[in-house]
């Protein structure tokens, strides 16, 4: 399986994203603060992934303070999780998993100060190694709503590479070829970044399941001559009524499915729920550097010094959406009441 993220003699290695699907690379880490810069540039990506590579580089931060008392710890911690949550705006993973330390950090401050940070490390290190728990039985449930010769359109990349491992959209897509089916996935080539041609396609194909990579604007054209049955796709961050953040063109799929009449679905683990905030309208959407539309791989395609919008994600109503796959079972509408239930 492919390794997203590590712990390595006190170090937090991860694939380099950026440099793939062309070179595998490995990026050793031993501060925080370098973490954090690798989820801002998308060394690593993906909403779950984020959290846990936030979650690894707090521990990390954690090691390196020297204090001797809680408070003067915590005043230290303080600034390493406000440093992690300048990130990336949009995945709430990356606030679950935030929160998640500073908790654990509060709820063992009795402890001599090198306890805590064990303490603190092996918090981090259980978040990922429950996200790719998580993402199998995520898999094994959203598998019940695929049948043998269906084809199976995605966007961006849900995959072992932006999770722990195994994935999200794509861990139910595994499952499905797994237990047997025969099944063809149709994978977005997601413009700007191209997350799709060059993390969906990789992770496929290393595994033989079989794909046909298309650009974005040819979704229309393959739903219309009836080649696509569903699709699935991952998120990062769903509001309390179903509205879903993920991938800029998301939004262009699920209105496109509705048309024609495909189910459309979104798998994510419960930590994607932002049950905190009514719908969609309230979730902060990341803009990116423009040079990420107007350039591939640094190659000038636009007009230097015109004007560029890149916004990284958009948000899908929750009426587009069938149902939602997480692992405690699938929500269908309507979202309130069956992701509450979820969730608690
Ligand atoms: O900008 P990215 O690559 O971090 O965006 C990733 C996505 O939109 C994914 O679909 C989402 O995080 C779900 S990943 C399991």
């Amino acid at each position: 399986m492919i390794q997203t993220i590590e712990w390595i003699n006190n170090k937090v290695v991860m694939i380099d994203q950026t440099r793939l699907p062309t070179e595998e690379v490995y990026r050793e880490y031993d501060n925080y603060k370098d973490v954090a810069q690798a989820i801002k540039n998308m060394v690593i990506r993906g909403a779950p992934a984020i959290g846990v590579a936030a979650a690894m580089g707090i521990a990390l931060g954690a090691q390196s303070i020297s204090a001797n008392s809680y408070e003067e710890f915590s005043t230290k911690m303080k600034e390493i999780l406000e440093e992690m949550a300048k990130t990336r705006p949009t995945a709430v993973n990356l606030f679950w998993a935030i929160e998640e330390m500073r908790r654990c950090a509060e709820a063992h401050r009795h402890l001599p100060i090198p306890q805590l940070k064990e303490v603190l490390k092996n918090r981090a290190l259980q978040i990922r190694d429950e996200d790719i728990q998580i993402n199998r039985i995520l898999g094994k449930y959203g598998a019940q709503l695929i049948k043998s010769g269906d084809t199976i359109l995605t966007h961006c990349n849900a995959g072992a590479l932006a999770t722990a491992g195994y994935g999200t959209a794509l861990g139910v897509i595994r499952a499905a070829y797994e237990e047997g089916k025969q099944i063809h996935v149709f994978v977005d080539e997601t413009r700007p970044f191209l997350q799709g041609s060059r993390l969906t396609a990789w992770e496929l194909a290393k595994e033989n399941i079989p794909l046909t990579l298309i650009t974005d604007n040819m979704a229309g054209y393959f739903m219309r001559k009836g080649k696509i049955n569903l699709i699935i796709v991952g998120a990062d961050r769903i509001a309390a009524n179903g509205d879903v953040a993920n991938k800029i063109g998301t939004y262009s799929l699920a209105v496109l499915a509705k048309e024609h009449g495909i189910p459309f679905y979104v798998a994510a683990p419960i930590s994607t729920l932002d049950l905190s905030i009514r719908s969609g309208d309230q979730i902060p959407i990341e803009e990116r550097n423009p040079q990420e539309v107007t350039q591939i791989a640094g190659k000038q395609i636009a007009p230097e010094a015109i004007q560029v919008a890149n916004p990284a994600f958009d948000v899908t109503p929750h009426e587009y959406i069938t149902a939602i796959i997480t692992e405690k079972g699938i929500a269908w509408p309507p979202y309130e009441e069956s992701l509450a239930k979820l969730a608690r």
